[in-house]
């Protein structure tokens, strides 16, 4: 028996998500929450024939409470989504808030849930799950998720694209390590599980860097002011839940890149502080994950001079952005 929560339920992510983690065999239970519109969401996902029995709730009569009540896993796409001309940093003043609320909520109501945080800006919000935890006396490192799979799945698109064959896609693997945002999106390219072509030029490999790093800004302006990606951070967020979900069925050797706090596992955190030369207490890499959490952090593995250079062009911005998560909430150290 397995449940899994989506706090946002209602939303652009938070419905075509919701359809897919009913669609995911794993999943007995879905409970959705939302500020709005959940029992009809969940009416209209309960008629879909798979095990997943939903039940929606609303906040009057305790329904965060009520939806979390019994949690495996606990899945937060709420908050406000970024229109043109915005960074992810400009959503903190409303998205801050709202995630610290949601936190408590789960602090006590599931506090031995996976947590999986996609609300942006995720550099800041997974400090602030975890600063929330600690002043309830639960945190558990090792089951704190920021979701940055969106960026690798960018990258297996726009390298099958470069490689002119979409029909890899899905067999591309390339490692995506950092943040979520920006600079501090840092691709390893050169680490591909299907090389560029020998032909690539650095101006080359620098243009799809830079893609994968601002992949959310082509959609946030294509979408003109209707907000940001859905479907593409669904399938995202769907395809780590899958992962996580196996992970606590059981299934060994599950690996997924996320972004986590890095005493999840010590060693493998410590050595990774060492690979970037400064004491982060937060980073994105491939972990290994198990039925309790975080088995092991994995090391960046060899990069070249100019991954190097991005990966310390990205620390900066983001110990500025997991302080202002950790300042927000004000835990005493
Ligand atoms: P949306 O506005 O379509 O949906 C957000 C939902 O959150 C709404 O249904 C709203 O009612 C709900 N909500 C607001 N306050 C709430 C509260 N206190 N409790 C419960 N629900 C609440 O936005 P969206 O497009 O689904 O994006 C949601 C978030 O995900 C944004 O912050 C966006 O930036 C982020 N995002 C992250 C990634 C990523 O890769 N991690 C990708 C895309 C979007
Ligand atoms: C993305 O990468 O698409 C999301 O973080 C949404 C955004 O604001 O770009």
């Amino acid at each position: 028996m397995t449940k899994a929560v989506v706090l946002g339920a209602a939303g652009g992510i938070g419905q075509p998500l919701a359809l897919l983690l009913k669609a995911n065999p794993l999943v007995t239970e879905l409970g959705l929450f939302d500020i709005v519109n959940t029992p009809g969401v969940a009416a209209d996902l309960s008629h879909i024939a798979t095990p997943a029995k939903v039940e929606g709730y609303l906040p009057p009569d305790d329904g965060l409470a009520k939806a979390l009540k019994g949690a495996d896993i606990v899945v937060i796409p709420a908050g406000v989504p970024r229109k043109p001309g915005m960074t992810r940093d400009d959503l903190f003043k409303i998205n801050a808030g709202i995630i610290r609320d949601l936190a408590t909520g789960i602090a006590t109501s599931a506090p031995k849930a996976f947590v999986l945080v996609i609300s942006n800006p995720v550099n800041s919000t997974v400090p602030i799950v975890a600063e929330v935890f600690k002043k309830h006396g639960v945190f558990d490192p090792k089951k704190l998720f920021g979701v940055t799979t969106l960026d690798v799945v960018r990258a297996s698109t726009f390298v099958s694209e470069v490689i002119g064959d979409l029909s890899k896609a899905p067999s591309v693997v390339v490692p995506v390590v950092g943040g979520h945002s920006g600079v501090t999106i840092v691709p390893l390219l050169s680490q591909s599980s299907h090389p560029l072509p020998s032909s690539y030029s650095s101006s080359e490999l620098e243009a799809l860097t830079y893609r994968i790093q601002f992949g959310g800004d082509e959609v946030v302006k294509a979408k003109d002011g209707a907000g940001s990606a859905t479907l593409s951070m669904a399938y995202a967020g769907a395809e780590f839940a899958a992962k996580v979900l196996k992970a606590i069925s059981g299934e060994k050797g599950v690996i997924a890149p996320s972004y986590v706090h890095l005493s999840a596992d010590k060693a493998g955190g410590d050595a990774l502080k060492k690979e970037l030369g400064k004491d982060l207490d937060y980073f994105s890499t491939n972990v290994e994950i198990g039925p309790e959490g975080v088995v092991k952090i994995n090391s960046l593995g060899k990069l070249t001079d100019y991954e190097q250079s991005l990966v310390q062009a990205a620390i900066p911005e983001l110990a500025t952005n997991i302080e202002k998560g950790v300042t927000f909430i004000g835990t005493p150290k």
